[in-house]
């Protein structure tokens, strides 16, 4: 079997408000990029990992810079690619890279992909690993999740509530999220006969195996595995990481 990585870095980090695409903004003396990657070795057995990189200029051209660190430390081939307006087009155009790749290199067997997102940027090597671990066992879909701490409500346009979900059941779902490639092309082509609105409503690709009624597994995420997506979230890194090193 063949292993890729597909790392989704092209988003523009909006929410995070710094005025630079989230993957670009320094954490501490490294980028978001750059920590989301200290996860990636030799161990994980890759044999591509793809990063989706923002098309803006100064963004790009330094975090492709990024990528001939990981091909060194790993040993593993690394290409770039330009990322696209949404979410699902950025891993669209990963996988696309990863099926190419597969052709070029004349790939035979299965073959595994992960789908991680940059800004989950301290995610430790071992939720990849259990990933990884789901898909050897015969798994064609993983999710790493945790379960919430809040109550969660589902809210109506009236700002009524509309119903309490059952806390017990409730999980947040994180990433890298494994999938064969075989699946993951049969998702992507279910994608793209979606009506748009819909497609825009698929917050992550696990979501499309599920729309197929496909089985998705869950295995154990981890709390530092936390999305930087406000700045509160960035403090939260930036105190983990100074615990860590102090
Ligand atoms: N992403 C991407 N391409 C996009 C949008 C998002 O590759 N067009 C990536 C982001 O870089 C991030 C992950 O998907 O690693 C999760 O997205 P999110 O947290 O929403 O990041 P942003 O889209 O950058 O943030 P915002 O929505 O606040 O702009
Ligand atoms: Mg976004």
């Amino acid at each position: 079997r063949r292993r890729a990585l597909v790392v989704v870095a092209a988003g523009s980090g909006t929410r995070l408000g710094l005025g630079m695409p989230k993957a670009a903004v320094p954490v501490t003396d490294r980028t978001v990029l750059e920590h989301a990657l200290d996860a990636v070795s030799g161990v994980l057995q890759l044999d591509l990992v793809v990063l989706v990189l923002p098309r803006e200029p100064h963004a790009k051209q330094q975090l492709a810079a990024t990528s001939a660190v990981v091909a060194d430390r790993c040993g593993v081939e690394v290409l770039t690619i330009p990322g696209g307006e949404a979410r699902t087009e950025s891993v669209s155009s990963g996988v696309r890279a990863v099926q190419q790749h597969a052709q070029r290199k004349s790939w035979s067997g299965p073959v595994q992909v992960l789908v991680h997102d940059a800004a989950r940027a301290l995610t430790p090597t071992e939720v990849f690993h259990r990933v990884l671990e789901a898909l050897d066992a015969g798994a064609q879909c993983v999710v790493p999740a945790l379960p919430v701490t809040d109550t969660i409500k589902r809210v109506d346009a009236s700002a009524q509530v509309a119903q309490t979900l059952p806390r017990k059941q409730l999980r947040a779902v994180q990433t890298p999220q494994g999938f064969t490639l075989k699946l993951l092309e049969r998702a992507f082509s279910h994608i793209d006969k979606l009506p748009e609105e819909e497609a825009a409503d698929l917050t992550d690709e696990a979501m499309m195996v599920e729309n197929l009624g496909e089985k998705v597994a869950v295995v154990e995420g981890h709390p530092h595995a936390l999305k930087i997506t406000t700045s509160l979230d960035l403090l939260t890194v930036r105190a983990l990481i100074a615990e860590t090193e102090g």
